[in-house]
């Protein structure tokens, strides 16, 4: 698993040149199009990465770019798997491990998720404080490779509070509205019913989505330093009136992508003034 990371850690930076990234950024659905911001650009396929598994969902690309934002050096994985696609869990440490191996510092991952607060509306952006963990399965179940982590590591203030401090500057210094809460994910691939998310509140969830969690707990065993918002595209079952559907997500995806990129670029910005 190390050597297909290390594999394709060589053959993006045989292909990036002299940019190192310092920050890897995970692209959700409908977000892939914040790819297109990126400054001199290197753009390899996740067909062409040993151990990269190619995303079969619609909204997701399949390629790691390679490049600059806000002058930062950034790597972004443009399309990620997920738990109800069938493959192993596993599959996620490549990538994010790759990420790391390329001198990543930082995750900042995005998603697009539900939401249980109604005031948080579809095309909003959150926050995720912290998370609760409710797909069948880990990523890092399996023999421990301790060239990235020990076997056994903390969560707590797994989503980075200095971090966090920043991208609340940043949503300010940009009049980008930034709710904060906790990311409870599911397997899917069907939206929850309502009764269970009535359950998730009462857990403390305040958005539900399929998938960020594997990528947070990889970043986490590795030490990479974690961040992460998800759009939310709809409320969550139960609590609204339009019928949640995948272009739904895509829809209101597509209509936040302008907040996320400014959030972003604001973030890189003050992240790169420290
Ligand atoms: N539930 C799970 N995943 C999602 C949702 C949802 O309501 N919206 C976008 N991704």
């Amino acid at each position: 698993m190390s050597g297909q990371a290390q594999a394709a850690a060589a053959i993006v930076r045989g292909r990036a040149g002299d940019i190192t990234p310092r920050v890897g950024i995970v692209l959700g659905s409908g977000l892939g199009g914040l790819a297109a911001d990126i400054a001199e650009a290197t753009t390899v396929s996740y067909a062409d990465l040993p151990g990269f598994s190619t995303p079969g969902v619609e909204g997701h690309a399949g390629q790691l770019i390679v490049g600059r934002l806000a002058g930062v050096p950034v790597a972004c994985l443009q399309g990620r798997v997920h738990y109800y696609e069938g493959g192993p869990l596993s599959a996620v440490r490549v990538p994010i491990r790759t990420l790391k191996l390329l001198g990543c510092e930082i995750l900042f991952a995005t998603n697009a998720a539900g939401s249980l607060d109604v005031a948080a509306g579809p095309g909003s952006l959150m926050m995720i404080s912290d998370h609760i963990n409710m797909l069948p399965g880990n990523p890092l179940v399996g023999d421990n490779d301790d060239d990235f982590g020990p076997r056994f590591f903390a969560m707590d203030e797994a989503y980075d509070p200095a971090l966090r401090d920043l991208l609340r500057q940043a949503a300010g210094d940009t009049n980008v509205t930034l709710h904060e809460g906790v990311y409870i994910a599911c397997q899917g691939p069907n939206f929850e019913t309502p009764a269970e998310i009535r359950a998730f509140a009462a857990l403390g969830a305040d958005a539900v989505g399929m998938s960020t969690v594997p990528e947070v707990l990889v970043a986490r065993h590795c030490g990479l330093r974690v961040t992460a918002v998800s759009v939310l595209t709809n409320l969550a079952a139960g609590l609204g009136d339009e019928a949640l559907s995948h272009d739904q997500t895509l829809k209101y995806a597509g209509a936040a992508a302008r907040d996320m990129s400014t959030l972003l670029l604001a973030f890189l910005r003050a992240l790169d003034a420290r």
